[in-house]
């Protein structure tokens, strides 16, 4: 038996698999495959202050290992999200990690501002989707323009509820961005957001997506997250992040809970088999008992520790566990 609870900053988790944000949109249609009530928590897709259609047709396409989507932040708005997603979230008791986004700060502070007496776990900045005509508006990819964000919806959110901001792989020193942001006031990091990419479709001639450029999901980006994870933690240990990017195994969630999360995200995976977060959460305690682990918390960022540091773990685990054993009685 693995003790598989986990916290994210002050939101404590049965398990440390949640959703990723876009790819189970408030939960409802994956509640036919299992309870969502039983995984860590549900990720909303990112939601905005108004009803928006996101970019136009083709919005995904296909790569090796993984899609590239150019969906533009497609969602109901606030106003409809709180009279049904989030309500239904309740009924069924599932944790809401609501992500939000906005194309400038004042639209965060309105988002953190309506979210701010209902029963959100968690809110998650999404300050890093690629999927947007004015690269400026990628605050996560300019340390600065994050954490303005961030100590913006820090200001303005329920001060109970946790802020993680979910940033981008795109820029030259991740550490850095993360650092600002917890610096402006993030309670945690959720890394990693796609990547931005583009396929030319060899029939057309031209891009395969409406909006030219997308975002790369799947397994093709699941070491940039952990190097990603690894050195975020590295920098900063005591923060607590979420790890996402490709995870379609409990092999690969172990991955990101030994670069050092404390949870994460499963997205894409779930286009194809709807049930994997409840799978990955059953691999995951299955690979962790095999490796001689007893709770999920043990593991988190134990690759940072030296082969020595690794051993003296367990020899110290076999000498608090085994029983004494009278040596002269057994020979
Ligand atoms: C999208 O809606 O375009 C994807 C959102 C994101 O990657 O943050």
């Amino acid at each position: 038996m693995v003790d598989m609870s986990t916290a994210l900053s002050t939101l404590e988790l049965p398990n440390p698999v949640l959703t990723a944000s876009g790819c189970a949109a408030a939960g409802e249609e994956l509640n036919q495959f299992f309870d969502v009530s039983e995984i860590g928590a549900v990720v909303t897709k990112s939601i905005m202050t108004r009803a928006r259609s996101g970019r136009p047709t083709p919005r995904m396409a296909e790569t090796p290992s993984g899609m590239l989507n150019s969906i533009g932040l497609q969602g109901p708005g606030i106003d409809s999200f709180l009279a049904n997603e989030l309500p239904w979230l309740k009924a069924h008791g599932a944790r809401a990690v609501v992500s939000i986004a906005g194309s400038h700060t004042d639209e965060y502070v309105t988002l953190a501002k309506r979210l701010y007496h209902h029963p959100v776990a968690m809110l998650e900045v999404n300050i890093s989707c690629p999927n947007v005509e004015n690269r400026g508006q990628v605050f996560a990819c300019d340390p600065l323009a994050a954490a303005r964000v961030i100590s913006a919806v820090r200001r303005a959110a329920n001060p109970n509820v946790p802020i993680f901001a979910k940033l981008s792989p795109d820029v030259t020193d991740i550490a850095q961005v993360a650092r600002a942001v917890i610096e402006a006031g993030a309670d945690g990091i959720s890394l990693i957001n796609t990547l931005l990419g583009l396929v030319i479709d060899l029939d057309t001639l031209r891009p395969a997506l409406g909006g030219v450029t997308g975002g790369l999901s799947g397994p093709a980006i699941r070491p940039v997250a952990v190097r990603c994870v690894w050195q975020v933690h590295q920098a900063l240990p005591s923060v607590p992040l979420l790890g996402m990017g490709g995870i379609k195994t409990g092999r690969d969630a172990l991955e990101f809970i030994l670069a050092g999360a404390s949870a994460v995200s499963v997205g894409t995976v779930i286009f194809h088999d709807p049930s994997a977060p409840m799978r990955i959460a059953r691999e995951l305690e299955a690979e962790l008992a095999a490796r001689g682990f007893q709770s999920v918390r043990e593991a988190i960022g134990f690759a940072h520790r030296t082969s020595s540091e690794q051993a003296e773990f367990f020899a110290a685990r076999i000498a608090t566990t085994q029983p004494d054993v009278d040596m002269e009685a057994t020979v």
